[in-house]
């Protein structure tokens, strides 16, 4: 039985102090022992919001991470940086950075990779577009994603990876995926995942759904078969992640 993961993605909001502040405020809100709650914040604020999560159930980790260990990579975060000060999980791979920083299926897999490397487990997106959706390419751009993201990953690590499947065209939309078409492209991860690997590798791996989740619809898309919880933008900077996070109480 696959236990559910709910992260926080803070992208580029809260400076440290807010951060605290959120995260003070957020604590007793999502505590859910059923559910592994992270939250994903800016580099800068990793320090200041793993103090102010001592004690509770919620894991830091951060948004990106170069796939290099050190050296002249102006304004990059190393991987042994992100162990260092204790962070377990980073994202790799969300859509903003692919459209706006440049990141390709190449640098994903690099980074997959150097994140296992150091043992960070990575939270790996892939997403079409609304274009690619009317066009019917969907199952087939995933899998591609997911193909590359996953070259020369062990069957040992990609067993703890996660995947968080987040469609483009919904993300800070207010236009989630219907449960139905966010089931039927986890589904298909899923079964690649299998291809590549075997069933028992397939069986074990957490696939989020990301993309305007909210308290109204969190429950109903994580009951699907094979949507193991969310990765959350919007609604993970307020009170109401609470409700997302309790989604089963
Ligand atoms: P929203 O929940 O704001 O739509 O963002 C989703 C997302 O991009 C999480 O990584």
């Amino acid at each position: 039985m696959r236990k559910k993961i709910i992260a926080g993605n803070w992208k580029m909001n809260k400076t440290p102090s807010e951060a605290v502040a959120l995260i003070n405020e957020l604590k007793p809100l999502v505590a859910n022992d059923e559910v592994d709650v992270v939250f994903c914040v800016p580099a800068i604020s990793i320090i200041p919001a793993m103090e102010a999560a001592k004690g509770s159930n919620i894991s830091i980790g951060t948004e990106n991470m170069y796939f290099e260990e050190s050296g002249a990579y102006t304004g990059e975060i190393a991987p042994n940086m992100l162990t260092d000060v204790g962070v377990k999980f980073v994202i790799i791979g969300h859509s903003e950075r692919r459209e706006y920083f440049a990141e390709t299926d190449e640098t994903v897999n690099k980074k997959v990779l150097k994140a296992f490397e150091h043992g960070i487990t990575p939270i790996i997106c892939c997403g079409e577009t609304l274009t690619q959706r009317e066009q019917g390419v969907t199952i087939d751009w995933i899998r591609q994603q997911i193909k590359i993201a996953f070259l020369n990953v062990t069957a040992e690590q990609a067993k703890t990876a996660v995947i968080a499947y987040e469609p483009i065209w919904a993300i800070g939309t207010g236009k989630t995926a219907t449960s139905d078409q966010a089931e039927e492209v986890c589904a298909a991860i899923r079964g690649c995942i299998a291809e590549i690997y075997d069933d028992a590798t397939a069986a074990e791996i957490r696939i989020q759904y990301g993309g305007s989740v909210n308290a109204g619809n969190a429950a109903e898309l994580f009951a699907k078969a094979d949507i193991d919880g969310g990765l959350v933008g919007g609604a993970s900077l307020k009170p109401e992640f609470g409700n997302i996070v309790n989604y089963n109480k």
